[in-house]
């Protein structure tokens, strides 16, 4: 089994960025948190990062035949991006959408998703924990 995981704008901050938010883990500390978990499964992952939307949406349009399943935090995106919604709907791959903070317990613009309607559901605020849940949420679904 081989699994993308898609980390949106910002996150190459995590570490020092709103430590309060999102933990003191840098992206590269749950990469390989995220690896130890993947290699229990036997799952093949592969971590990419990107500030920029159409990289992001580049990304999922090739993942398509290469990967079984996507992981993605599109992080600020989540809230603004119909384009990384359509390359979902697209590709039509199963997409766990996650989140390091519960969205739902922030402002009322985080609150809204546009991504995750097009996917098959939602993790959020379980910090590096997100990632893991993540991960198995998928394997779950494809081993079904
Ligand atoms: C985030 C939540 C988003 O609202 C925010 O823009 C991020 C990170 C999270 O993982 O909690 O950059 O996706």
């Amino acid at each position: 089994m081989k699994i993308l995981f898609l980390n949106g704008p910002n996150l190459n901050m995590l570490g020092t960025r709103e430590p309060d938010k999102y933990g003191t883990n840098t992206l590269k500390d749950i990469e390989n948190f995220t690896r130890i978990e993947a290699e229990k499964l036997n799952i093949e992952i592969t971590f990419f990062q990107s500030n920029i939307e159409g990289e992001l949406v580049t990304k999922i349009q090739e993942a398509k035949g290469i990967y079984d399943g996507i992981v993605l935090n599109p992080a600020a995106y989540t809230h603004t991006s119909v384009a990384i919604r359509d390359a979902i709907l697209a590709v039509n791959m199963p997409v766990v959408e996650i989140h390091l903070s519960n969205i739902h317990t922030r402002e009322d613009f985080r609150k809204i998703s546009l991504t995750a309607p097009a996917c098959i559901g939602q993790i959020t605020g379980f910090g590096i924990g997100s990632y893991k849940l993540g991960l198995l949420a998928i394997y779950d679904y494809l081993n079904k």
